[in-house]
């Protein structure tokens, strides 16, 4: 039996947020074409600062295990124990200006936006998503000739759960393992930074 750690909550949510985790472990099981193409729309659909849509995504799949390991060597090594097994891998990047020159803001907020999204459609096709800050930026930048004028926001690893006992040890327990959130006491502000608001306390 694979491990589910759905989010534990105060009201029920969605089935999507409530089931959506994010796993190391992939079996060797491809994506197909269309659900990659889904998964990629949804992302295309997030709602963006002057409908900017400041993302933009580099996507490797195992199709092309050339090409896929190329970006497996952009990881961090702490990734490379686990996310090779993926089927997709993707870099999101972010457009950093607007058209007028001036810095865009919000574009990692965004381009963020744009992965919940693309996270939540991976999750309503039985996909699983783990993003990745552990990314060698200087090695994206080079391996895929990135204009300075894009942030490198996080890897993106997709695909069909595998079994923990796939993952070096070290990472088994992590797998299993409940999932934890702050209280909502402490994200909740009213009046003040820091007070909390009477809707949650
Ligand atoms: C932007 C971002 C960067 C992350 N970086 C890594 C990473 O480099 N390696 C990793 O194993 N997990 C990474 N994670 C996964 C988080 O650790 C995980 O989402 C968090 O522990 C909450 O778990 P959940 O997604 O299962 O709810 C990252 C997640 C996000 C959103």
């Amino acid at each position: 039996m694979l491990p589910k750690k759905p989010a534990e909550t105060s009201v029920p949510l969605n089935e999507l947020i409530h089931n959506r985790w994010s796993p190391r472990a992939y079996s060797d099981r491809a994506v197909s074409r269309e659900d990659l193409i889904a998964v990629l729309e949804a992302a295309r659909w997030a709602a963006s600062c002057n409908n900017m849509q400041p993302w933009r995504y580099i996507v490797a799949t195992k199709d092309d295990a050339a090409e896929h390991q190329r970006m497996v060597e952009c990881l961090k090594t702490g990734n490379q124990e686990w996310a090779p097994a993926a089927p997709v891998l993707m870099i999101a990047l972010a457009s950093l200006m607007r058209p007028n020159g001036d810095e865009n803001r919000h574009a990692f907020h965004d381009t963020g936006a744009a992965s919940a999204l693309l996270t939540l459609e991976a999750t309503a096709r039985g996909l699983f998503v783990r993003q990745m800050a552990g990314i060698e930026v200087d090695k994206v930048r080079e391996t895929y000739a990135v204009p300075d004028d894009y942030g490198v926001v996080a890897g993106v690893a997709l695909g069909y759960q595998g079994e923990p006992e796939s993952l070096p040890e070290h990472r088994q327990e992590p797998e299993t393992a409940p999932r934890s959130r702050n209280p909502l006491s402490d994200m909740i502000f009213a009046g003040t930074f820091g007070s909390t608001s009477p809707l949650v306390s």
